[in-house]
């Protein structure tokens, strides 16, 4: 059984959230019993990925049913935009709303919501299943897999998109090796997918984000897997910044790039990658040095937490629904809302 990062306590009627701030030094968990602190915990990346923020809000929801239907009509706009790139949050925000608005009784308000809330947990668990035996039959028998940022166990309800791909295939008597970039500047490569892989045990090695050239040319690797924040009907897609650099290193080396990321990442409602807001997060995070220091105060800082990779890169995507190749055109897909 993978990590989990997101669970109900079904006891105190609290969300638990593993703080992935403090990984892999620390392994400590924060009790949410009010949406407040599910935003700030959100917000200040103690819980990420785009599956896990969207399930986390969720919850976030059934706390805010203590104030009945006005308190979850409330708590609503905060949870949806903690974080502007990935459609999964504002995804599971609109299901929780729908879901409470069609409630009868304010008495029922909660346990509605709480169903419907470890609903969204479990499809995400039994998607990432689906999508990683999809995917792992994209690999060979001994190979190796490059991936970024935490795609993995930590970032979903469980089992993770990229890192479940490498699972399934593992599961399914395959070896594979792991390369995963550390992902400057918050670390999610180094300190959460190594964690999290090296806890089951799988051949992991770590690189410098500008290691991925070298890595191509002289050792190669089989495949480059990646997560997804949103997805546009045509294929182009968000990811953690450095995905869009490893898609046009993995076109020149001849390697195959795919995306993994379950249904509940699509906007189908956004023609190209265009519209997608990339958000900007706090200086702070690459002007902290790793001895303690700091940049010069007079020097500027960018700080983009996301890049879109055009969707021609992209070999094919791995989802529940199906591995998809290009021509890509999800608008056609059924099934699929959300703004
Ligand atoms: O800023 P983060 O850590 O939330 O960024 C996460 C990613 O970019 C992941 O690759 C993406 O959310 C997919 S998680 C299955």
């Amino acid at each position: 059984m993978s990590v989990r990062a997101v669970e109900w306590d079904p006891e105190s009627g609290r969300l638990v959230l593993l703080d992935q701030r403090r990984l892999p030094s620390k392994v400590e968990w924060i009790r949410c019993g009010d949406p407040e602190c599910v935003v700030r915990a959100i917000e200040d990346l103690a819980v990420r990925g785009a599956p896990a923020i969207g399930i986390a809000a969720a919850f976030g929801m059934v706390l805010a049913a203590r104030g009945g239907l006005e308190g979850v009509k409330g708590a609503a706009p905060r949870l949806a935009s903690a974080r502007p790139t990935a459609v999964n949050l504002p995804w599971a925000v609109e299901r929780m709303l729908e879901k409470a608005l069609s409630t009868p009784g304010e008495e029922e308000l909660r346990p509605v919501l709480l169903e419907e809330a470890r609903r969204i947990l479990e499809e995400d668990r039994a998607a990432n299943r689906a999508l990683g035996f999809l995917g792992q039959a994209l690999l060979s028998e001994k190979c190796s897999v490059l991936s970024h940022c935490n795609a993995g166990a930590l970032a979903t309800g469980g089992y993770g998109t990229a890192l479940g791909v490498v699972r399934a295939a593992r599961e399914n008597g395959k070896e594979v090796k792991v390369y995963l970039g550390e992902t400057r500047p918050v670390l999610q490569g180094a300190r959460l997918s190594a964690w999290e892989m090296a806890e089951e045990g799988f051949d992991v090695t770590v690189i410098c984000d500008s290691m991925a050239a070298a890595l191509m040319k002289n050792r190669g690797v089989d495949a480059v897997i990646v997560g997804a924040d949103r997805i546009a009907a045509n294929g182009d897609f968000a990811n953690k910044i450095g995905t869009y650099g490893l898609a046009i290193l993995a076109r020149e080396h001849g390697v195959p790039f795919y995306a993994a990321a379950p249904w509940s990442t699509f906007d189908t409602s956004l023609p190209t990658g265009e519209g997608i807001v990339i958000e900007e997060r706090p200086d702070e995070e690459v002007r902290l040095l790793p001895d303690g220091g700091r940049l010069p105060e007079n020097v500027k800082v960018w700080n983009p937490a996301f890049d879109v990779t055009p969707a021609r890169y992209v070999k094919a995507f791995i989802c529940e629904k199906g591995v998809f190749e290009p021509p890509y055109d999800f608008s056609a897909l059924n099934g699929k809302k959300t703004k």
